[in-house]
């Protein structure tokens, strides 16, 4: 199906009441585009449930003078490069570096690096951040 379709949604007035008042503090403008978000969001979880190819990124914080550290974090982005389409590194601070790696592939080798360098001695903080290669959601 293709096009703008109009269907309707029968809910109780309480719940309708909650959505109107979140989708208002989300800076929604109305209830359609909150929901293509939500619907959006089901299907990308989706996608990483069912290994279809994804894309995201991994954003980490490290102190750069922690030992061995930097070629840990290189080894490990070598043993990902099929994965890994770019990398960003910014320094934060004198000792804090930020980095942002964009993926895009299977998502078990995404969570997969971003567990290991999770693990990483120095590494402070890491996320995942998932997302789609937008192919599959409208
Ligand atoms: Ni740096």
């Amino acid at each position: 199906m293709t096009g703008l379709i109009r269907f309707g949604v029968s809910l109780e007035g309480s719940l309708l009441d909650k959505f109107d008042k979140l989708i208002r503090a989300k800076k929604y403008t109305n209830r359609s585009e909150a929901i293509r978000d939500l619907i959006r969001h089901e299907l990308v979880k989706k996608e990483w449930q069912e290994g279809k190819e994804v894309a995201g990124a991994v954003i980490f914080i490290y102190n750069h003078h922690h030992r061995e550290l930097l070629n840990k974090i290189t080894d490990i982005q070598h043993d990902f490069q099929k994965l890994i389409i770019s990398t960003q590194h910014i320094h934060l601070d004198h000792d804090n570096c930020l980095e942002i790696i964009a993926v895009k592939g299977n998502p078990l080798e995404a969570q997969k690096l971003a567990d290991t360098l999770k693990a990483v001695k120095g590494v402070k903080h890491c996320t995942l951040s998932m997302s789609s290669t937008g192919k599959e959601i409208g």
